[in-house]
Formats: C-alpha cells, sequence, structure tokens
C-alpha cells in the first residue's frame, strides 16, 4: 500500500484547516488504498528552517529536521492541505517544504485549497513552481474549497457532492502517479 501524507497547513489556534484535514483524511482511510500518515503542522512545530547546509546535501543537525527528513522519506505520496492567506498559501507549509529535498523528489502531490471567493486557487498558483523546485509531480485533480467556513458545522467539514468526486478523483491520481514513479526514485 502506498504510504499517503496528508499534511494540515494552517498552525493557527482557531482554524478551518483542521476540519478539512480530518474530512480528507477519513476519506482516504474509507478510500482503502493506502497507508495514511497525518502530519498536522501545528503539532509538528518546526521551527523556522535553521540548517546551515542546503537541503541537498543532507547534512542535518537538528533532530526535528532528522525526523521529518524520516517521515517524508517514508512517504510516497502526498495530499496538502492550505489555506490562501493574503493571495498565497500558508507560510508554515513553505518552511516545512524548505527543510528537505530528495525526500519530496518524483513523488506525487494533490492539493486540497481553500479560502474566500478564490477557493485558495491563487495560494495554489504560488505554490506550484515551489513543488516544481523539489521536484514533486502535480495532480490535475485538485481540491478547491471557496467560502469554506460556510461548510464546517460544529468542528466537522461537510464536502459537496463536488468536493467529493474530485477528491476521489486526485486519490485515484496519486495511485497511478505513484506507480509510474516509484520506479524512479
Ligand atoms: C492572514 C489572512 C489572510 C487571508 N487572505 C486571504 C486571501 O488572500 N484570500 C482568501 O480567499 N481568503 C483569505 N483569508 C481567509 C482565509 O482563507 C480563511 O480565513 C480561512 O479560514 C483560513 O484558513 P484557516 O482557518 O485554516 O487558517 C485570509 C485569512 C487570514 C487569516
Amino acid at each position: 500500500m502506498p504510504k499517503l501524507m496528508i499534511v494540515v497547513g494552517s498552525v493557527r489556534p482557531k482554524r478551518v484547516g483542521g476540519a478539512v484535514g480530518e474530512w480528507a483524511r477519513d476519506a482516504a482511510l474509507a478510500d482503502g488504498r493506502f497507508d495514511v500518515d497525518y502530519v498536522d503542522l501545528r503539532e509538528l512545530a518546526l521551527p523556522f528552517m535553521d540548517e546551515e547546509a542546503h537541503p541537498r546535501l543532507r547534512r542535518y543537525t537538528q533532530q526535528h529536521t532528522i525526523s521529518w527528513g524520516e517521515r517524508v522519506d517514508a512517504a510516497d505520496a502526498f495530499l496538502f492541505i492550505t489555506p490562501e492567506y493574503n493571495y498565497s498559501y500558508a507560510p508554515a507549509v513553505k518552511n516545512a517544504l524548505d527543510y528537505l529535498m530528495f525526500e519530496w523528489s518524483r513523488k506525487p502531490i494533490g492539493i486540497a485549497s481553500y479560502g474566500g471567493v478564490s477557493a485558495g486557487t491563487r495560494g495554489v498558483v504560488a505554490l506550484r513552481p515551489v513543488l516544481q523546485a523539489l521536484g514533486l509531480v502535480s495532480t490535475g485533480a485538485n481540491v478547491e474549497i471557496s467560502y469554506v467556513s460556510k461548510q464546517v458545522e460544529e468542528g466537522v467539514f461537510i464536502p459537496t457532492e463536488r468536493q467529493s468526486v474530485v477528491l476521489a478523483a486526485l486519490l485515484d491520481e496519486l495511485v497511478v502517479l505513484d506507480a509510474a514513479l516509484s520506479p524512479l526514485r
């Protein structure tokens, strides 16, 4: 079974991202094709990237980098959950990505973005070149949620039918892309 790492990118004390992440996690578990590793960047609490050497050298000195590197290394595919902040994506996502390099390379990634009217899509546009720099391969299907807080009731995200269909398509793509990319790693 491919190991799917789901990453919740919002670290605010009161946030919507946890509810969206739990929805995605439960859907991936119900799908049955993945071994799911759920990462809440708020809990992971990585400091601002604090390694001296470029990540391509893998000369990690901090225990949090070593642990994060091992965890990402073990993953075969990713699903990042990110809000849009000021037309871009969550800063904790950039920080978590910047820590590592080859651990991300030649692995597929899907994104569930959310926000106001734009559904987080401007944030995804900003994220794309970063993913490319790290050798991550994006799915075509990405979940886009506009006015996200309207879909959260008592801390639970209630998806539309379309959002569930797109998430299922995204998971399908992760399986196919992982099969194609894993021989290259
Ligand atoms: C600092 C900040 C900037 C924001 N900028 C945008 C934005 O550019 N576009 C948008 O659609 N929503 C924006 N929002 C609204 C967020 O997308 C919305 O509050 C969402 O719930 C944030 O996700 P979170 O609760 O998981 O942190 C912004 C919110 C914050 C806190």
